[in-house]
């Protein structure tokens, strides 16, 4: 197994590369690529981790000497929030970084899982698709937008606000990864929350992006969070990939009733999606949720297309 991580060098790159050293299995290879000249030494840095994880860095122009032999690819290389900025700032620099990353995919790994980080990922995802097709090798079933971050979140709050153990809480988010476009599916969880709690509830993870960048006060947004959420959703494609089934929620094109890319509950197997999952019953203000996310998200999705 070869997980390329591309943007290895950055906040989300670092922490994601250490976690993944230390929890591939063994045997399984790690390549590092990132424009930063750092990136090799950051490989190096690692590679003193007593794991059985081979790992090289690359830096420079050219990834293509990290994504030969790729089975999975995860892009955070972009850049990220700073106060102020919602994720649709990003797109002007991000969505070329994606469009060019994701053409060197095509090219020299192009059966890979793809994972996208880099936001907005109601965009990037829609981007790395149309470039996918251009050049014909679009798999729907390998290409995902990592929403895992608002899942941990998720599982993180709730358990808080009831005073569980988080690993005990589980639930499916669903929608796209901005803003009203992240909706919980909090009526499911079996927690007992009055309609105005979850309302709030639903807000505050929506908006807990900000939450970090604001607390960063500059220094840029969620990096060690992500890390994780990357990790598991990458260690749940490596379990699949094994014969495992895992479910995971993710941003992808499904065959969603609502929209073209939607954040879905999946089930994962060898080739990346192996069945995607109803989301189940929703009571009526997530159904309203869903009915008042629509316009963005797909304004966002036609972004991405117009743009490639
Ligand atoms: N999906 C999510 O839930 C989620 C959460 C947090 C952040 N993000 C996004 O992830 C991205 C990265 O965030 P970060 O905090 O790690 O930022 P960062 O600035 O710390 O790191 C980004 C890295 O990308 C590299 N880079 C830039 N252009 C590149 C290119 N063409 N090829 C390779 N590498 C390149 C930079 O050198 C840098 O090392 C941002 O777009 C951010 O908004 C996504």
């Amino acid at each position: 197994m070869k997980v390329t991580v591309l943007g290895a060098a950055g906040g989300i790159g670092q922490a994601l590369s250490l976690l993944l050293k230390t929890q591939l299995p063994a045997g399984s290879d790690l390549s590092l690529y990132d424009i930063a000249p750092v990136t090799p030494g950051v490989a190096v840095d690692l590679s003193h981790i007593p794991t059985q994880v081979a790992i090289k860095g690359f830096a420079g122009e050219d990834p293509t000497a990290a994504l030969e032999g790729a089975d999975i690819v995860l892009i955070s290389a972009g850049v990220a929030r700073k106060p102020g900025m919602d994720r649709s700032d990003l797109f002007n620099i991000n969505a070329g970084i994606v469009k060019n990353l994701i053409e060197k995919v095509a090219l020299t790994c192009p059966k890979a899982c793809i994972g996208i980080i880099t936001n907005p990922v109601n965009t990037t995802v829609p981007i790395a698709a149309e470039v996918l097709k251009n050049a014909g090798v679009y798999d729907p079933a390998k290409l995902f937008g990592i929403t895992t971050l608002d899942v941990i979140r998720s599982e993180t709050f709730l358990a808080e606000a009831k005073g569980l153990n988080p690993a005990d809480v589980k639930i499916n988010v669903i929608g796209g990864h901005s803003g009203v476009t992240i909706l919980p599916l909090i009526s499911q969880t079996g927690l007992d929350f009055s309609d105005a709690e979850i309302a709030a509830m639903t807000t505050r993870i929506q908006n807990a992006g900000t939450e970090v960048v604001e607390a960063k006060a500059g220094g840029g947004s969620a990096t060690l969070s992500m890390g994780q959420a990357a990790a598991r959703f990458c260690l749940s494609l490596v379990k699949a990939s094994q014969g495992e089934d895992v479910i995971e929620c993710a941003y992808v094109d499904g065959g969603s009733e609502h929209s073209k890319f939607f954040a879905q509950p999946i089930k994962l197997g060898p080739s990346g999606v192996k069945e995607v999952l109803g989301y189940g019953e929703i009571s009526a203000f997530e159904k309203q949720a869903i009915e008042g996310m629509l316009e963005t998200l797909d304004g966002d999705i036609k972004i991405g297309v117009d743009f490639v």
